[in-house]
This record gives structure tokens, sequence and C-alpha cells, in this order.
């Protein structure tokens, strides 16, 4: 896994405070670790520019895992062994972050995840913590959606049985369309990296839904529509942060035209925080606009500045205590309060896709 300094490429000493981050650099989650790259190295340019914390500039050292949290886990061993971070940035998919938090939590280092949402990640233990919502509140919100918005009665699911994030989405979409009085026809699975699904998608078929539920990743979720629909299936296809990709455009095609799915932001925010973070990241990115991910991560490079800098020194007992006062801090993708499960309680916004892009429809609230 190679390792690269960002935020001046400065060697570790005692002039810098050394961050870790883990991302999926490559492999089929890479837009997710590239964007959340973007968003932390814009946290840090920000915060160096402006003389940086306890007299010292920030510089983090970035792994790829390749989207495999085997490799995720091993990153964070090197980044606590060999280059003696005080706090780590990372994962993007919830399975990756949980492999990291067992060894940041055995450690004593802290970790922060921008964007895992299954609630077991910050429950290895009170050295994890997120920024984010977490799952039994985003498939609340797409059960909700779908019933009071859409108006659905039957919906069928599709899972990655690989992943805890989808798993977990599931379980709780389940639940909360049933309560809400929906029928779920049937749940079928696939495995991350398939690239067949048309078995699944005919037995959802003869089930007649009027919707399919399908919290997966965007690689997978892109494939899934045009197959989907090649087999006459036209009805809406719903999921959650994890479709958040320009790739999932490319891989879908008109075919995803219609769908709908649960996320952190959305960058039609007119308020002006989010308005500048835009701009300066356009200004650095060649003009992309930021997704969710690259919002989140923004968010918890600067919720870790913050704590950086209350905190009485940077040991890993003084850091975490120092990031679980985190209070009302004003992110891009709204105000952070951790609770006491290190969790941030915030609203989702619910987009629909049309003509390759994702637009705002509604926001819900907790
Ligand atoms: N919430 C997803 C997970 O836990 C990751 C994700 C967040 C993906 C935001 C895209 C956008 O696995």
């Amino acid at each position: 896994v190679p390792a690269v300094a960002q935020g001046g490429g400065t060697p570790a000493g005692d002039d810098v405070i050394v961050l870790g981050e883990v991302g999926a650099l490559t492999g089929g989650q890479a837009t997710f670790g590239i964007s959340s790259r973007n968003g932390i190295a814009l946290a840090l340019k920000e915060a160096n520019a402006a003389g940086g914390v306890k007299g010292k500039k920030l510089v983090v050292r970035v792994y790829d895992d390749q989207s495999k949290p085997e490799e995720a886990a091993q990153a964070v061993t090197r980044l606590i062994t060999q280059d003696k971070v005080v706090l780590i940035l990372g994962e993007v998919a919830s399975s990756s972050s949980l492999a990291m938090a067992e060894k940041a939590q055995a450690a004593g280092v802290p970790m922060i995840t921008p964007s895992s949402t299954n609630p077991t990640v910050t429950e290895k233990g009170d050295f994890i913590f997120r920024v984010c919502f977490i799952d039994p509140f985003q498939g609340f919100v797409m059960a909700k959606f779908a019933r009071e918005n859409l108006k659905l009665n039957k919906v069928a699911v599709l899972q990655d049985n690989k992943s805890a994030y989808s798993i977990g989405l599931t379980e709780v979409f389940r639940q909360k369309f049933a309560e809400l009085g929906g029928k779920i026809t049937v749940t079928e699975s696939y495995s991350q990296g398939d690239t067949d699904y048309r078995a699944q998608l005919t037995a959802i078929k003869k089930t007649q839904p009027e919707g399919i539920y399908v919290p997966g990743y965007y690689s997978e979720v892109g494939v899934i529509a045009r197959q989907a629909r090649e087999l006459g299936l036209k009805v809406p296809l719903m999921g959650g942060d994890g479709w958040d990709s320009e790739k999932l455009f490319e891989l879908g095609g008109s075919a995803i035209d219609g769908s709908y799915f649960s996320n952190h932001y959305s960058p039609d925010n007119p308020d002006e925080l989010v308005k500048k973070f835009i701009a300066d990241y356009k200004a650095d990115y060649n003009g992309a606009v930021p997704d969710a991910l690259a919002a989140l991560a923004y968010d918890a490079a600067r919720v870790a500045i913050d704590a950086l800098k209350r905190a009485p020194d940077t040991s890993g007992p003084a850091l975490r205590d120092a990031i679980a006062q985190t209070k009302n801090f004003p992110g891009v993708a709204g105000v952070i309060t951790l609770d006491a499960k290190r969790n941030a309680v915030k609203s989702a916004v619910v987009l629909k896709v049309a003509d390759g892009k994702a637009s705002y429809v509604t926001t819900i609230a907790p």
C-alpha cells in the first residue's frame, strides 16, 4: 500500500502534527476514497494557511486500501506503528471502518469516520467517532419517503451480502416499511463485485413490486439498474448514500433515471458556508462539484483540527476527550454535535436521479 504525504509533503518531525487517512483510492469504491482525500486535503490546506495547530503544520499520511477491509486494517497498523499518527480519518465503507476501528481502539488512537453509517462502527469503543447519521435513521428516511411521497405498497429488496452497510440498511428498511403499512415482497442478495444480477431480478419481477430498494454501492447499483430495465422491470429503484458517485450515472445511464436515494448533503444547499466550500473545492479540483463524501471528509478533518486545538496535548486520551466534546460544530453537511454514543444526529436529504445527475427533492429530520 503506497503512502502519500500531503499538505506540503513535509516529513514527520517536531514541527508537524501527523494525521493518518485510510481510503479506497482504487477498486470498486474508488470515487469514495478520492472524494474523501480531496475534502481532507482542502481542510488541512486551510488550517495550515491559518497558522496550523499549536504552532505546527498539519500533514496527513494516506494509504489506499483498494476497497478491501483487510487492507484497511493493515493500513491502520502501519499508521500507528510506523507513522506514529495522532489520529486517523476514514473509512467510507462500514465494513472497512469496522476492521479499522478494532485496531485503532486497541491502540488507543482516535479514529473519525466521515461517512460510515452502520451503527456498530462506533460501538467498537470510546476512541471511535463519526460525523454522519447512522443507518437506523437512513433506512427510516427511505421507508417513509417510499410510503408517503411515492405511495408505494409493495417493495422488493436487493442487498449486498458482503457489506455490513447493505445488510444493516436492508434490515432497517424492511422493518420500517412494514411498520408504515407497506409489504416487502421478497429480499434477494448479491455479492460485491458480481456482474450478473439477472437471476435475482427475475425472482424480484415475479413478485410484481412497485419499487425495489437496493442499498448497495454505485459500482454494482449502476449495473443492476441496467439489467433491471433490460428485464422489463420499470419501477423506481431506491437506495442510500452508497449511490453517491459520478460513476453511478456513467454505469447506469438512462436506466437509473427516475430513481431516488437518501444522502447527507446536496450541493443545491444555498447556505453561505456550503457555497464557499463548493467554490473552494472547485478551485482546487478542476471544477468538480464536491459530493457527500468530500463534504463529510472535509467536516471530519475540521472536527479533528478543532479537537487538536482544544486538547491540552496530542495524546490519544486527550484527543478522544476533546473530540467527544464537539458541540454545534458548523459542518458543510450539517451542524455536528456528538452524542454519548459518538455519533452525529443530523437530517438526511432525498435526491432524485434524472439526466445524469441527482437533484434535491426533500429533507427529512430525525
Ligand atoms: N454509508 C456508507 C457505508 O457506511 C458509505 C457512504 C457514505 C457511501 C456516503 C457514499 C456516501 O458503507
